[in-house]
């Protein structure tokens, strides 16, 4: 979809944190509660059903979200992603992708969600200005699948999303697949064959030590080399380069050109170097990395009638500070102390 172009204000030079990395991407995390509980993510032991989440009161309202985003916007942010838990239990969730569209600057809306409940949504999402979808497919396998979403999603309901997306006139969405050893790597050459021919690019991500409940062990890692040197056996490989600087994913194609497949690699090759993503939690706090362990408050300030000036200079001076490479120092002791926000906090 193309938008006018309109003129951005800048309202203070776009800040540079320590390592010169500029701030182009922001994460929304606009609720924190999710319907899943991934093993890797949200254990069901550590999060029954009466667990705490965040309330009505303390979420940020759409109309905080959409001022925060303008002056993200005025710091140089163009890119935004939807994230949770899962951010298709926030009620009118459109009416948000709405008002963020409108903001001058932002020119990329995406969303990573786990499917379940797109098919209710996806086009009025799309009508709203949501640009782009990700979606979480680890298995193929139903009994699998069921367990990587701690008994809670059924792969059907996942194509079943995946086709609600075309309908509602997506293009191509990108499938993200976490890869641990011993209980979904098995299923790689399975995933590749089928998507391939789809349109819809497959990424596979290194499991992750994010949060502190993920009972995450380095043996369980599969390094994306080893994804390539087995899916390469069967299905010549070509690299393709990437899209924009701070991409996360890198690109390959089959080189029938019946697939593009994207390895996440940030525990085997961080990409710290290049990282423009702040992460904005449902409660108003900014994160300056997914392996942070407190973040900056915002929606004190902003309730407390900042202006925009004001936020602007708070969000520049927490950017300056920064000097975040956690994925470039794990188990180094600069990566200590080990606690962390969590993945359904900031969405990944
Ligand atoms: P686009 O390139 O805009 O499509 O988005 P993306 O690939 O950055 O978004 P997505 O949420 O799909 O990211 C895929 C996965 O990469 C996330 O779920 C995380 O597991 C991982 N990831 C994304 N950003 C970071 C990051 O800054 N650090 C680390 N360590 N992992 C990240
Ligand atoms: N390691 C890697 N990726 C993870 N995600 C959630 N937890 C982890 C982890 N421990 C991914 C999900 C989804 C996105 C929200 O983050 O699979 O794609
Ligand atoms: Fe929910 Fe996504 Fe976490 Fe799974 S990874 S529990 S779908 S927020
Ligand atoms: Fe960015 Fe932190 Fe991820 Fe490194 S570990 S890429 S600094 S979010």
């Amino acid at each position: 979809m193309s938008r006018p172009v309109i003129p951005i204000r800048v309202d203070t030079a776009p800040p540079r944190d320590r390592r010169a990395r500029a701030l182009t991407d922001l994460r929304i995390s606009v609720i924190d509660r999710c319907n899943f509980r991934c093993p890797y993510c949200m254990p069901e032991e550590d999060y029954p059903r009466d667990h705490e989440f965040l309330s009505k009161a303390q979420r940020l309202r759409f109309e905080e979200v959409e001022r925060l985003v303008g002056v993200f916007a005025g710091l140089g942010v163009r890119k935004l992603r939807l994230t949770g838990g899962e951010p298709l239990l926030r009620r009118d969730l459109p009416e948000l992708v709405r008002r963020l569209a409108a903001v001058p600057g932002i020119d990329d809306i995406a969303m990573t969600t786990n499917g379940a409940l797109l098919p209710m949504h996806a086009k009025a999402l799309r009508e709203a200005g949501l640009g782009r979808i990700t979606l979480s497919v680890d298995s193929l396998d139903s009994k699998t699948y069921r367990e990587l979403s701690g008994g809670r999603g059924e792969v059907d309901d996942v194509f079943a999303a995946i086709e609600s997306a075309r309908d509602a006139g997506f293009g191509p969405l990108k499938i993200n697949c976490v890869v641990m050893r011993g209980i979904n790597d098995h299923e790689v050459p399975d995933l590749v064959a089928r998507f391939r021919g789809t349109g819809h690019i497959l990424r596979f991500i290194e499991y992750m030590d994010v949060g502190t409940c993920n009972a995450w062990r380095h043996e369980r890692v599969v390094p994306s080399a080893d994804l390539r040197t087995s899916i390469a056996a069967r299905w010549p490989l070509r690299a393709l380069s990437a899209n924009y600087g701070s991409e996360v994913a890198q690109r390959w194609a089959l080189a029938d050109g019946s697939a593009e497949i994207g390895f996440i690699s940030s525990v085997s090759e961080p990409f710290c170097g290049d990282c423009t993503r702040a992460r904005l939690s449902a409660d108003g706090r900014l994160y300056t990395c997914l392996f942070a362990s407190s973040g900056h408050d915002l929606r004190g300030p902003l309730r407390a009638g900042a202006t925009d000036a004001e936020l602007a200079g708070l969000v520049g001076a927490v950017w300056t500070a920064r000097g975040d490479r956690y994925s470039e120092i794990r188990g180094a002791a600069e990566a200590m102390p080990r606690r962390h926000v969590e993945m359904y906090e900031i969405g990944g």
